[in-house]
C-alpha cells in the first residue's frame, strides 16, 4: 500500500519515503528570531491586563488577555475571537456544586465533531462514581452546534467548555485553514508558485489532518498554563477523548492509582485507565501493571507536563501528524528513561470509535458508524477493583513506536511548526532551548 498521509484520513497508513528539507528548520529559526525582535517592541501593552479585576461589568476576563504578546499567532476572524472570549467564562453548575474536595482530579475531554459518540461518552461519565466531585473541561476542535448543545446539557458535575481558537476548522480561507495560494497534495512549490513546504514524503499540508495535533497541543498548553481553573494545579489531570467509554469505577480507581503510584512505581510517569493495546481489556490478574504510556484515559501531573513542555521543539518539528506517535517516537525517548504508566489489570475505559477523528459529521467524507455502541458494564466495573496490597507486573520491551521512527509525515509545513511553537509560548516568557 502506498498512499499519502496528506490525503488519506486514516492513521498509520503506509507512505513512501522521500527527502525532508533541512531548510525548513533553518528558516523557522530565522523567522522566529525576526518575529521575536519585532514583537519585543510591542510588549509594553501586554502587562496591563494581568492585574485587571476577575469579573468586570462586561463579563469575565478573557483568557486571551493573558497571552504572551511576543507570540505572533495567526490573525483571528470574528468566530475565533468570540470563541477565545468564551474560554474565559467560568464553569457551569457552580450553583449545584459550590465546592469540590481537595483531592479532586480534573477531567479533560477533547472532542472534534462526532456527536453520536460524544453522547455515549457523556452518558458513561454521568454514571461514574465521584464524578460530581470534579470539574469536567471539554475542549473542542472547532465549533459545532450539536457538540456544544450536548455539553451544555451536562448537569452531573461542574463543566467548562473551551474552543481551540486557531482550529483549522474555523478558518475557511486563511491559515490555519486553507488559503487560496496554498500548495496541494504533491505540488512543486517553485513550479506552481504556491505556498507551503511538503512533508518528508512530498505531500503538502492538509488542515483537517494537522488539526488533531494542533488541538492536542493547544489544549495541553492552555489547560496546564492558561486557564484560571487549572493553571495552578500541581497534581494529576485525566485526559479522555470523545470515543472513550468510561466505566463507573474509573474515577475512584484513578484516585487510588494516583495515590499508589509513588510507592508502587516510582519510575512511572503517569496513570492509565486502559492498556496501551487499545484492543485489550486487561489481563485480569491480581497485580497492578506498569507498561508504556497509552493514549486512552491517561493522567499525569505538572512535573510531567513540564518535561513535555520542555520538549516543545521536538514535538513541533517532528514530521508526524499524530500527537501520540509524536510522543512515543520523539518526546518520550528524549526523556532519557523508559516512560512507564501504572494501571489496573482491568480496563476502566475503552476506546469504541470506528470512525477516525478526521471523519466528523459534516465533512465530505463523513464516517457513518451505525452499529449501536454496546459496551457491557459488569459488576466488577462498578466498584474499585484494584487492591493496594498488589505488587506490580512490569512489561519490558513492549512493541510499538519508539525512537528512530521517522514519522508518517503530514507535518512538514513550517507554518504548522511555527503555530505549534507559538502555542508552547502563549503563556510563557520564553521557550526552553
Ligand atoms: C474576584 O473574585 C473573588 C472571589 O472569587 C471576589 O471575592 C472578588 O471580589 C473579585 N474581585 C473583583 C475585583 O471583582
Ligand atoms: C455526589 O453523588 C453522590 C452519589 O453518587 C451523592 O451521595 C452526593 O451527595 C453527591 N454530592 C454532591 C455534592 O452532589
Ligand atoms: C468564509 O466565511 C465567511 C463568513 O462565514 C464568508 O463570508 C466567506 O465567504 C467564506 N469564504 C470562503 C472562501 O468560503
Ligand atoms: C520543482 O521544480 C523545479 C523547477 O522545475 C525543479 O528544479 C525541482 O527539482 C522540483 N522539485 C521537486 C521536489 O520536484
Amino acid at each position: 500500500m502506498s498512499v499519502s498521509a496528506g490525503m488519506v484520513p486514516g492513521r498509520k497508513s503506509q507512505v513512501k519515503v522521500g527527502s525532508f528539507g533541512r531548510f525548513v528548520l533553518v528558516s523557522v529559526i530565522v523567522t522566529s528570531l525576526i518575529l521575536l525582535s519585532v514583537s519585543l517592541i510591542r510588549t509594553n501593552s501586554a502587562s496591563n491586563y494581568a492585574s485587571e479585576s476577575n469579573e468586570s461589568i462586561n463579563g469575565p476576563i478573557h483568557s486571551a488577555n493573558f497571552h504572551n504578546r511576543r507570540v505572533k499567532l495567526p490573525e483571528q476572524n470574528v468566530l475565533s475571537k468570540s470563541l477565545e472570549e468564551r474560554n474565559g467564562l467560568p464553569p457551569r453548575n457552580l450553583d449545584l456544586y459550590p465546592s469540590l474536595p481537595k483531592d479532586h482530579v480534573v477531567i479533560v475531554l477533547y472532542v472534534h465533531n462526532r456527536p453520536q459518540y460524544l453522547k455515549v461518552v457523556i452518558d458513561s461519565l454521568s454514571r461514574v462514581e465521584g464524578i460530581n466531585e470534579t470539574l469536567l473541561i471539554v475542549s473542542h476542535d472547532g465549533y459545532f452546534k450539536e457538540m456544544n448543545k450536548i455539553v451544555e446539557g451536562v448537569k452531573f458535575c461542574r463543566v467548562k467548555q473551551i474552543f481551540a481558537p486557531y482550529s483549522p476548522h474555523i478558518f475557511n480561507d486563511s491559515f490555519p485553514g486553507v488559503s487560496p495560494e496554498d500548495c496541494r497534495d504533491k505540488d512543486n512549490a517553485s513550479e506552481k508558485k504556491c505556498k507551503g513546504n511538503p512533508d518528508q514524503y512530498g505531500n503538502h499540508r492538509s488542515p483537517k489532518i494537522v488539526s488533531l495535533k494542533h488541538h492536542w497541543w493547544w489544549m495541553m498548553n492552555t489547560v496546564w498554563d492558561g486557564l484560571d481553573e487549572t493553571k495552578d494545579l500541581l497534581g494529576h489531570i485525566l485526559f479522555i477523548e470523545e470515543d472513550h467509554f468510561i466505566f463507573p469505577n474509573a474515577y475512584r480507581n484513578l484516585q487510588l492509582l494516583i495515590k499508589l503510584k509513588p510507592e508502587k512505581c516510582s519510575s512511572c510517569f503517569a496513570v492509565n485507565l486502559a492498556p496501551w493495546d487499545v484492543k485489550s481489556r486487561g489481563e485480569g490478574i491480581s497485580q497492578l501493571v506498569a507498561e508504556r504510556m497509552g493514549n486512552v484515559g491517561y493522567s499525569f501531573d505538572r512535573m510531567v507536563w513540564k518535561k513535555i513542555h520542555n520538549k516543545a521543539k521536538g514535538f513541533c518539528y517532528f514530521d508526524e501528524y499524530n500527537w501520540d506517535i509524536t510522543m512515543w517516537s520523539q518526546v518520550y525517548p528524549s526523556f532519557g528513561s523508559p516512560v512507564y504508566t501504572l494501571r489496573g489489570p482491568r480496563s476502566s475505559a475503552v476506546h469504541f470509535g470506528k470512525c477516525g477523528l478526521h471523519q466528523g459529521q459534516g465533512d465530505k467524507d463523513a464516517c457513518l458508524d451505525d452499529s449501536s455502541i454496546n459496551i457491557e458494564v459488569q459488576n466488577d466495573d462498578r466498584v474499585v477493583n484494584i487492591s493496594p496490597k498488589w505488587d506490580v507486573f512490569f512489561y519490558d520491551h513492549q512493541a510499538g513506536y519508539k525512537a528512530g521512527f521517522k514519522g508518517w509525515g503530514g507535518w512538514g509545513d513550517e507554518r504548522d511548526h511555527q503555530l505549534c511553537l507559538d502555542f508552547a509560548s502563549m503563556y510563557h516568557q520564553s521557550l526552553p532551548t
